[in-house]
């Protein structure tokens, strides 16, 4: 559901109440981080652009943009997955952007071949393991479908965004042969059938039910900064291997920023997408969700850093995700990945 909409930073207006016309900038956000406003502010302040936001779910947001037509309001969309944007895409609901400072900025393989979407920050999902269990831990994707890890690999469902946009950068890499060979591998090498988010799958090495997991590094973050049930009390049995460093590199998603077909104030946005590109959106973005920046060169969260260095995949390009999402399906399928 549509929680709130924040009118500038101060006033909580409810869902039915309609955006102002002004010369503002209006986001449909599906980022629920209230220091987002932090960032925000900053752009009013240096701009005298006000920032109106209204959050939901990726899946809400699409339709309500689709609801609303040319009438929407809607300026920049917000997500938090490659996958999300190409289906806002082929809903005809992004309009390009050419933006030197956008391409100077955003890395290529983190953005939309002819902008569509961009960037804002990266994410990476990597293999966790039982440090006590696990004398050998996977250190590739591949090595997951290992017969050696019988039994031992907890993954969550493949209706997840997360893990479609993972089998369509394998699907790049390798091709879909190898891609649904790879996907028969893990499914025999599951410890359950796949269950709960991130955060379930790094409980369930801790809990003892897995030896492997599968999860984005902001949920382990998130268990070693903060105070997460079932996961922060042991989290030091936990250890962490950064995929295919040898190779093309550990698969990094992006939350991601889109002008919208029917934006009413498309050069505000053009701003607002520009000035998340400068190094204190940068950092702030990134850190509030323990995230990676997307610019390169703007320093690391605490949070981020204590992980250590990994090169990401740079040669697949996080726009193919979602070109590869429909294949990504069909083999999760035939396979039964549930
Ligand atoms: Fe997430």
């Amino acid at each position: 559901m549509l929680k709130h909409l924040h009118y500038g930073l101060t006033t909580v207006l409810a869902l039915s109440t309609a955006l102002p016309a002004l010369a503002d900038v209006n986001i449909y956000s599906a980022r629920h981080y209230d220091s987002d406003d932090e960032i925000y502010a900053a752009f009013t302040e240096a701009t005298g652009i006000e920032v109106n936001r209204i959050e939901g779910d990726s899946d809400e947001l699409i339709a309500r943009m689709q609801a609303e037509g040319a009438n929407s309001p809607a300026d920049i969309f917000l997500t938090v997955d490659a996958g999300w944007m190409w289906r806002a895409d082929q809903a005809g609901l992004l309009a390009p952007v050419d933006s030197d400072v956008l391409n100077t900025r955003i890395p290529e393989f983190l953005r939309h071949p002819d902008g569509h979407w961009f960037g804002m920050s990266q994410r990476a999902r990597i293999i966790w393991y039982a440090k006590d269990r696990v004398e050998n831990p996977p250190q590739t994707y591949e090595d997951l479908a290992d017969p050696q890890y019988a039994g031992q690999i907890c993954i969550r469902s493949s209706t997840n965004v997360y893990n479609q946009s993972l089998m369509s950068s394998i699907i790049a890499a390798n091709g879909e042969e190898a891609a649904r060979a790879w996907a028969e591998g893990v499914r025999a090498n599951m410890a359950r059938d796949p269950q709960g988010g991130d955060t379930d799958q790094l409980r369930g090495i801790v809990s003892g039910e897995c030896d492997i997991a599968v999860a984005n590094t902001y949920y382990f973050l998130r268990g070693l900064t903060g105070d997460v049930d079932g996961l922060t009390d042991s989290i030091d049995q936990i250890g962490w291997v950064w995929p295919n460093q040898n190779g093309r590199g550990t698969h990094t998603n992006v939350a991601a920023m889109a002008l919208t077909a029917n934006a009413p104030n498309p050069d505000d946005a053009v701003a607002f997408m520009e000035f998340m590109t400068t190094e204190f959106a940068q950092t702030h973005f990134a850190d509030q969700n323990n995230e990676y920046p997307a610019v390169p060169g703007v320093p690391l969260g605490e949070g981020v850093a204590s992980m250590g260095f990994f090169i990401p995949d740079n040669t697949t390009g996080t726009a193919v995700y979602g070109a590869n999402a429909g294949k990504a399906t069909e083999i999760f399928n035939a396979v039964g990945w549930p």
